[in-house]
């Protein structure tokens, strides 16, 4: 079962994780992230610093991808372990998407063709969403803006999941990121056990 957190920065998913780590222990669940669960990560932090060409930070960020499959994803997937990632393919559509406007002709088709035929969709993924204005104030007790945390840049990112949510509802869940610290945790806990619930049920009627 592959389960991914995705959402615009300042939003608390490293909060939600480090919190989910505690509460889902008993799951034993496989908690990694994009960028940076391999070396390649190494390489998308460089690029994101120097503020390199798009079409190569975009490159960077899937052969991200790729080597965060063959070597984790798929490998604890196929021994039947719950995988949670911190963003996953979705981030890539939605802030590529934007970082490649005017670049190429169509960035969303571009990129969803770079993952055909061997990325894998995950099962459910929880979107938290939060308004720009209260994005851009939690991040603005952060050091070192990246180019990405910028109001315009945020905005259509944050509209590019909305879309991609109501275009594929059965796999979305949308978290509002303005509740409380531990009910947001809840809900997203208890969501998890519910996916897995209704899969154990379903392999086994
Ligand atoms: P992340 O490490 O989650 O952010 P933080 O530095 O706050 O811990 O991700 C770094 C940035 O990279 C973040 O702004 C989102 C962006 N990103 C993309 O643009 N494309 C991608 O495919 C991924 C995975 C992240």
């Amino acid at each position: 079962m592959l389960i991914t957190i995705e959402g615009i920065d300042g939003t608390g998913k490293s909060t939600l994780l480090t919190a989910l780590k505690s509460q889902l222990a008993d799951l034993d669940p496989i908690f990694t992230r994009e960028p940076g669960a391999t070396w390649v990560g190494e390489a998308v932090r460089r690029a994101i610093a120097e503020q390199i060409d798009p079409i190569t930070e975009a490159s960077l960020f899937v052969a991200d991808h790729a080597a965060h499959l063959s070597t984790l994803v798929r490998p604890a997937l196929n021994k039947g372990r719950l995988v949670i990632s911190d963003r996953y393919s979705d981030s890539r559509f939605a802030y590529q998407s934007v970082t490649l406007k005017g670049v190429v002709p169509d960035p969303e088709g571009w990129l969803r063709a770079m993952h055909d035929g061997w990325s894998i969709i995950p099962d459910r993924t929880f979107l938290l969403v939060l308004s720009i204005d209260d994005a851009l104030a939690r991040l603005a007790d952060k050091s070192g803006r990246e180019h990405f945390e910028k109001r315009e840049v945020l905005e259509a990112v944050q509209n590019n999941y909305l879309a991609y949510a109501w275009a594929e509802p059965s796999r979305f869940v949308i978290v509002d990121a303005a509740l409380e610290k531990e009910e947001i945790v809840k809900f997203v806990a208890d969501g998890i056990r519910q996916i897995l619930q209704s899969s154990k049920s379903h392999r086994q009627p």
